[in-house]
């Protein structure tokens, strides 16, 4: 199905199914332990043996052996893979290093060999006898040393400019010129990345913890220099990925390798303390702000500039994003610098680009309106745009912003605070309040799913999308229980398996809206089926509580199905909607915050995330996405940060023991509100995505909030105590 023009009124606007806060369909087996996840995979891989990968001692340099006799020797051991071994390996498409070393070291943690043996602990205790002996070479791992020679843009990321910023900025009333620094930051999912890699032939299977089967897929045939045909990859639940789990990573890699070569099954877990080099991370950036305004505060002028660093090859943080498209202004500069440095891969993590580029513009336009003399709510509803500022005859298709900052105002008691910081008092806390404008892009592709009736009344539903902890098997149920009239109940939905029809996976928060798009346009065909089998035209037919009704009549839909089932498969694809109308997602967050005036200790009290972000399809699995992201806006503001060696170039704190994140105790109580926001252009189910904008200016509006309180502005992430005193 081609989505080429603005969706009328179908099926899904019933909202029987769709727009209910139904529980997780899969939540009984989460939280019994019974799903199987890759590394339990027992019954499909009763024989599977242990690999332990031994990773890079330096982060930059020749590989000049890797000694492996004393590992072979070792109780239990069936073999012990380097690249030697392995053969000649390709480089997938999505990744940039090498996930098993050849020649040369590109990152600290780079994987160079694999311990397979019978038991965990033997495979691990050997791996510890691998001697890797290799020389180091300098390398260049301090993105605040590179910045200066940093000057010109990546050729396929140029600078945008609209009308004339420096002059702007020179006959603005107010002004501001600011430096802003967020951290590299890692994924830590619950789920560390783990495959079960088995053989048939020529023929492999990996169970893996991967958001995107068919780029998984392809990254490791390409790789194995072997036809995708001869892959499948699995992934029914992930303990989630957060843009970690993306791409092809070592573990399925060295985990086929190693079933290869011992002939039985083999599973590789990536150890925690090895995850945050080996694997990616979100980079760090620095970004310069400048922003003009007449008297009244309006912009007249925004540049915002990004650095980050990346391995050669890679791709710089793309922190910009969000500031062409966010405030009006006539003049404007944005634009990327990419220093070249020897850190592991830099690459997405939720909300790759708005999530650090609105951690500055958020703040940066608390000051601008501070110094304007603008309640921050106020400033940013003035500046607001309906229209792409750089090409004003393209609309947004739903933009609430101001709609967001209203009710989440009204909500808050945002008149409650005092726009003087450092005024509230309560015992040996300072109390202040902030907030910031949230905003992400919705992001379209292609999306396909297979779906299946069968005569007992059974609807099948398959696609290669993943869940990732975020709800898609109940959204999907929800979707095909609306569009074919069965109860919920009678929706089996199967996930994450490249035999499936190819959907959008999960990534960008695209993954709701496009993949139960697709079983949208699975289930419009199978009503065609329906529909002819019955006599009924399809075009009039409603499919509703297990009947088929149309021109008055009524027949059972199970009636359609004489001969076994029917089975229907489509892939919903966009036109150039997308292009005509800017599609983004919008939110306001809220924060009260507490500050020890003697440790500077920050308690985050309250939150409010305030969303228009298209129909939700479920409130429940919507707000646990929201909640989530508010919970990692938290730990970005306060806590999250990889320390860079910058000598040794690797990340220090490279476990759950030392980089922070939020617990419960950090958590206050948070609130979540979607607007009413059905978007007629984003596709035929009018949503959009929620899980990246939950996250999408978090940060800011609780620094915000402890500038408020303490009249200390901190540029730097995150605001440990120790920059507050
Ligand atoms: Mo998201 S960072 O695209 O999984």
């Amino acid at each position: 199905m081609k989505f080429d023009k603005p969706a009328g009124s179908n099926p899904i606007d019933r909202q029987r199914y769709i727009g209910q806060p139904r529980d997780r369909i899969d939540g009984p087996l989460k939280t019994t332990g019974s799903a199987p996840y890759a590394y339990e995979r027992h019954r499909e891989a009763p024989d599977a043996v242990y690999g332990y990968p031994v990773m890079s001692p330096i982060a930059k340099g020749k590989l000049i052996a890797v000694e492996t006799d004393a590992a072979e020797g070792a109780p239990g051991v069936l073999a012990v893979i380097t690249a030697a071994q392995a053969g000649k390996l390709e480089i997938g498409d999505m990744n940039t290093a090498r996930l098993l070393a050849e020649y040369h070291i590109e990152h600290y943690h780079q994987a160079v060999a694999l311990v397979v043996a019978e038991t965990f602990e033997q495979a691990r205790a050997a791996a510890q006898l691998v001697v890797v002996r290799s020389e180091r070479e300098p390398g260049a791992y301090d993105l605040a040393e590179a910045q200066p020679s940093v000057t010109q843009a990546p050729e396929d990321t140029p600078d945008k400019a609209v009308g004339d910023v420096e002059q702007a900025l020179r006959t603005a009333s107010v002004t501001l010129d600011a430096v802003y620094t967020t951290p590299d930051q890692s994924h830590m999912a619950m789920e560390p990345h783990a495959s079960t890699a088995l053989w048939q032939q020529d023929t492999l299977t990996v169970w893996t913890s991967n958001q995107m089967i068919n780029w998984g897929r392809s990254d490791l045939a390409k790789t194995l220099n072997i036809p995708p045909e001869k892959v499948r990859l699995i992934s029914s639940y992930i303990g989630g990925g957060f843009g970690g789990k993306l791409f092809l990573r070592s573990d399925a890699l060295l985990a086929a390798l190693g079933a290869r070569v011992v002939k039985r099954p083999v599973k590789v877990m990536l150890p925690r303390p090895m995850i945050p080099n080996n694997t990616t991370h979100r980079p760090a950036t620095r970004q310069h702000i400048r922003i003009g305004t007449d008297a009244e505060g309006h912009i007249t002028a925004i540049s915002h500039l990004s650095w980050s660093g990346n391995l050669p090859g890679g791709t710089p943080e793309t922190a910009v994003q969000q500031t062409e498209l966010l405030y009006a202004g006539a003049n404007r500069l944005t634009g990327l610098r990419l220093a070249t440095l020897d850190l592991p891969e830099g690459n997405a993590m939720r909300a790759p680009g708005e999530a650090p580029g609105l951690m500055a513009l958020e703040i940066a336009i608390d000051e601008i309106a501070e110094k304007v003399g603008m309640d921050p709510v106020a400033f940013r509803i003035l500046n607001d745009t309906q229209v792409d500022p750089a090409d004003p005859q393209r609309p947004f298709s739903r933009r609430q912003l101001v709609a967001c900052l209203r009710t989440g105002s009204e909500a808050f008691g945002w008149q409650q605070r005092k726009a003087q910081p450092a005024q509230v008092r309560d015992g040996r806390w300072l109390v202040g309040m902030g907030m910031a404008a949230g905003f992400r892009n919705n992001l379209l592709s292609p999306s396909g799913a297979r779906v299946q009736l069968e005569a007992s009344g059974t609807v099948t539903v398959e696609t290669d999308m993943t869940d990732i902890g975020t709800g898609s098997y109940t959204i999907i149920a929800q979707t095909a229980a609306e569009m074919l009239g069965v109860p919920l109940e009678q929706v089996r939905v199967r996930l994450g398996d490249s035999d499936f029809p190819v959907s959008a996976g999960s990534g960008g928060q695209w993954g709701a809206n496009t993949s139960t798009s697709g079983v949208y346009a699975a289930c419009v065909k199978l009503r065609e089926q329906v529909a002819q089998a019955l006599g009924m035209d399809a075009a009039e037919a409603e499919f509703v509580e297990g009947e088929v009704r149309a021109a008055g009549h009524s027949r059972p839909l199970t009636d359609a199905v004489v001969n076994g089932t029917l089975v229907a498969e489509d892939t919903i694809e966009f036109g150039d909607l997308d292009e005509r109308y800017q599609q983004s997602t919008f939110a306001g967050h809220f924060a009260e915050v507490a500050v020890d005036i003697a440790t500077g200790e920050v308690r985050v009290r309250r939150m409010l995330a305030v969303c228009a972000a298209g129909r939700i399809l479920n409130p429940k699995t919507a707000r646990s996405q929201v909640i989530g992201a508010m919970t990692m806006g938290l730990g970005g503001a306060l806590m999250e940060e990889l320390a860079v060696d910058t000598r040794r170039g690797f990340f220090v704190n490279h476990d759950m023991a030392t980089y922070e994140v939020p617990v419960h105790a950090d958590v206050p109580r948070q609130e979540v509100i979607f607007l009413d926001d059905t978007d007629p252009i984003s596709s035929p189910m009018k949503a959009k995505g929620v899980g990246e904008l939950g996250l999408c200016g978090v940060g800011a509006a609780i620094v915000n909030a402890i500038y408020n309180a303490t009249g200390v502005r901190i540029r730097d992430y995150p605001v440990t105590l120790d920059k507050l005193l």
